[in-house]
């Protein structure tokens, strides 16, 4: 057994998170963080720390979480939950108001943005209540301050901003309006007593949290969702989580870039929209890029300790190239798909091959489930910059999934070795 598996069976079992899913390296780097921040002189040492103090094991938590979020993240999702929230409201009358639940909530961006969804939908504040769980005691109470940075606002859309938040002096405190119709609390999805204490709910959200479980934790944690959500209710799960549903006995609602499932019965046929069928992904687990790094951020190069093959036509970005990097992030952040597509197809007409966008293409394609056209833009990706951590991460997942486990561990063993040598050349 290496010395760091029982700090990654630690995680596992505490929180579900799957090493495979963010690598060995974003783990062994945390118990490196807290060894030092703790003067521990050695991995043994802090594994005493650890299992003898629930403070140290909370801190260990919160240095491997990834509490990455926005306000209207899948912004259709919103809407989506606004249509339907009505539609529920009609039938239940005033014999009792909608309860939504929003697991994980990290620091509360996401129900917020539910409260003001319905806000905005009509909804009076008595009609509805929001709970909102997550399993960082840190988030919890960052949610529960609700001040809120640049960061939390992204995309085009930021007319809510004006009208649901007042600028103070570190950022945009949030409405008490708003913030009455949210309770938060700390939670784990893996916590047994989560079913028993909870009376399932008309619509429940849970993005971005499965990706980071093996596939029994997500089957356990799926179980749970399913008790969680009311047998006409919906559930509300991340793009890439929802081929799992699919084979779990969750049906997709069509209503296009909402990632929303029912349970197999149909209980909300009129919910479906004529427009194009989402499509679920044709495999069940890409994984989620490295914490350290945010899912459609435009980056900057990195650093790589092997120079990248570059073809001929391989140019740096100049100032142009940088805003239309931007613009695809934002397309991208706000689920516009084939406007980010089109924006990168601009680019690299404009500009010439370049890493970022070919991984944008790729992550386009794999929520979409092409999984063939996704595999070969993340190896343009790679061809251009080998050690690019987020084409490395989805490629490794993509094998995976297709039963090439030899090639999946190759790929994260790369991103392992190219972590490690970023972390010595910063210690040097
Ligand atoms: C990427 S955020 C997702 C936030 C939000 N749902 C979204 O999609 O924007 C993931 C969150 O999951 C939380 N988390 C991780 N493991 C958890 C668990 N077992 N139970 C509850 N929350 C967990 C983390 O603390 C983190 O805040």
């Amino acid at each position: 057994m290496s010395e760091d598996q029982r700090f990654f069976d630690f995680l596992k079992q505490r929180i579900g998170l799957d090493v495979a899913s963010v690598g060995p390296a974003i783990i062994e780097r945390a118990v490196r963080q807290r060894c030092k921040a703790l003067h521990m002189v050695d991995s043994d040492h802090y594994w005493q720390r650890l299992i003898s103090s629930y403070e140290e094991q909370q801190a260990l938590i919160e240095s491997v979480i990834v509490p990455e979020t926005w306000f209207f993240r899948y912004p259709e999702s919103f809407a989506t939950l606004g249509r339907l929230a009505r539609k529920r409201l009609a039938e239940v009358g005033t014999r009792r108001i909608l309860r939504i639940l929003s697991l994980p909530c990290s620091t509360g961006e996401e129900p917020y943005s539910i409260a003001m969804a319905l806000f905005d939908a009509g909804f009076a504040g008595h009609q509805f209540k929001v709970e909102a769980l997550d399993v960082s005691p840190l988030s919890v109470a960052r949610a529960q301050a609700a001040v809120y940075g640049k960061n939390s606002f992204r995309g085009e859309q930021t007319d809510f901003r004006e009208r649901y938040f007042s600028v103070v002096n570190d950022g945009y405190q949030l409405s008490e309006r708003v913030r009455e119709q949210v309770s938060f609390h700390v939670g784990n999805l893996l916590d047994p007593a989560l079913v028993v204490n909870h009376v399932p709910y008309d619509f429940v959200f849970c993005r971005n949290l499965l990706i980071y479980f093996d596939l029994k934790t997500q089957q356990q944690a799926l179980d749970v969702l399913k008790r969680l959500t009311r047998d006409d209710g919906v559930l509300f799960i991340g793009p890439a989580e929802g081929s799992l549903l699919a084979r779990l006995g969750m049906r997709s609602i069509c209503a296009p870039q909402s990632f929303a499932f029912s349970h197999s019965h149909d209980p909300m046929p009129a919910a479906r929209p004529a427009l194009a069928e989402f499509k679920p992904l044709t495999r069940p687990l890409p994984p989620p890029p490295p914490p350290s790094i945010r899912p459609f951020a435009p980056r900057p190069r990195p650093h790589t300790a092997t120079p990248a093959p570059a073809p001929q036509k391989a140019r740096p970005a100049t100032a142009g190239a940088s805003t239309l990097l931007e613009q695809i992030a934002t397309l991208a952040n706000e689920g516009k798909s084939s406007d980010a597509r089109q924006a990168c197809e601009q680019f690299l007409q404009l500009y010439g091959p370049q890493a970022q966008v070919f991984y944008w293409l790729g992550l386009l394609s794999d929520v979409q489930g092409q999984t063939a056209q996704a595999q070969s833009f993340y190896r343009k990706a790679l061809y251009l910059e080998p050690q690019h951590s987020e084409a490395l991460a989805h490629l490794a997942a993509l094998l995976a999934s297709q039963g090439d486990a030899a090639g999946a561990l190759r790929l994260q063993e790369r991103a392992a070795r190219h972590e490690r040598s970023v972390h010595s050349e910063r210690k040097q």
